[in-house]
């Protein structure tokens, strides 16, 4: 799944750790979907099953940064992959679809993020997905399909049309390797010879396809709509709250600042980020601060989860409240989430 990322505008930031990937083959999915196959430089770094990475992209005199699922599994071929749908107004997404070539180099941050199958509970899951936000969940099957190809696995996954339907040839040979995975698809618009299920996800729907919905660990990944009516039907079933995962994408708009600290000087604190000056009023998170001066600073889910914001605390002190989208190492070696960290100083930052 995507996560749709403001855009850096300065090119002369530093950054720092990046893969170097090389585009190695780009396979059509469906009419709108693409997987992207990246070698990166120095073999593929450590990361787990459901984990997204932010790629690095030039376009037209500008950096972008975009976030995507990675659908390959950790123990797979030496490559990272990555199934992308072309936004029609995306231009970062058509851009990948119509101008990314095999061969061409990309920098990418390393996979990060809190979606993944490791930390799963139990051995008895409902993957539940739509559109591209099968994509992570796929990461997770293969790796299961290697590592515990015995687990109890129940995949729904919700498309517009049967065409549209993601990684159906995989799915079913799997089916045949994993003695427990049941799939169910779902669409909302059946064409003549559809033998699945159609209509939109709903509690009615879900008690015929998966009439143990409420006892299973959940891992959901799709519109944000579709993720809330999952998470009503699973708790409307019985299902526990920590039982139920979903992938966070898309807020772009950074929430309003809560209220100041009553220790905030006033007039705010000021931030040095790059070449750039600006001030972070009370209350706001350095994300806040920045976006409202239209500096960009790359985020993804902005509410401290994904760790796409990022950044190097040269000096200063923020107080940040996070939620899992950044390890101890990594604060230990000075980085801060943007858009979970608000100044208790004048600060320097960089990317
Ligand atoms: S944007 Fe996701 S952790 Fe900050």
């Amino acid at each position: 799944m995507t996560a749709d990322i403001l855009e850096a505008a300065d090119r002369s930031s530093p950054s720092r750790d990046l893969l170097q990937l090389t585009v190695v083959e780009i396979r059509d999915e469906t009419r709108d979907i693409k997987t992207f196959v990246f070698c990166p430089e120095g073999g593929v770094p450590a990361y787990s099953a459901g984990q997204s990475m932010t790629l690095k992209l030039e376009l037209g005199g500008e950096t972008l940064f975009r976030t995507f699922s990675l659908a390959s599994a950790p123990d797979a071929s030496g490559t990272l992959a990555m199934t992308i749908k072309a936004h029609a107004k995306g231009r970062a997404t058509r851009w990948l679809h119509d101008e990314l070539k095999v061969g061409a180099k990309l920098e990418a941050r390393s996979p990060k993020g809190r979606f993944t199958i490791e930390g799963r509970r139990t051995d008895r899951l409902a993957l539940i997905s739509a559109g591209s936000g099968a994509s992570p969940l796929m990461a997770m099957l293969r790796h299961l399909a290697t590592m515990a190809p015995d687990t109890d696995i129940h995949w729904l996954h919700a498309a517009r049309m049967p065409g549209d339907v993601l990684f159906a040839q995989e799915l079913a040979a799997l089916q045949a390797r994993m003695p427990r995975l049941r799939v169910s698809i779902l669409v909302s618009r059946p064409e003549p010879g559809w033998f699945g299920f159609s209509g939109r996800l709903g509690r009615r729907l879900v008690s015929v396809a998966l009439p143990d919905f409420g006892r299973r660990e959940v891992f959901c990944c799709g519109p944000a709509g579709f993720m809330e009516e999952a998470r009503l039907i699973h708790a409307a079933e019985g299902g526990a709250r920590d039982m139920f995962h979903v992938e966070h994408f898309g807020a772009i708009v950074p929430a309003s600042p809560p209220p100041a600290p009553v220790d905030a000087p006033a007039q705010g604190y000021a931030v040095t980020f790059g070449d750039k000056q600006f001030t972070a009023q009370s209350g706001e998170t350095l994300l806040q601060a920045a976006t409202r001066q239209t500096i960009v600073i790359p985020c993804g889910c902005a509410s401290g989860m994904c760790g796409t914001c990022r950044v190097s605390l040269v000096e200063g002190s923020v107080d940040m409240q996070h939620d899992g989208g950044i390890s101890p190492e990594e604060e230990a070696q000075g980085y801060i989430l943007a858009c979970s960290s608000r100044p208790r100083s004048d600060v320097t930052i960089a990317l």
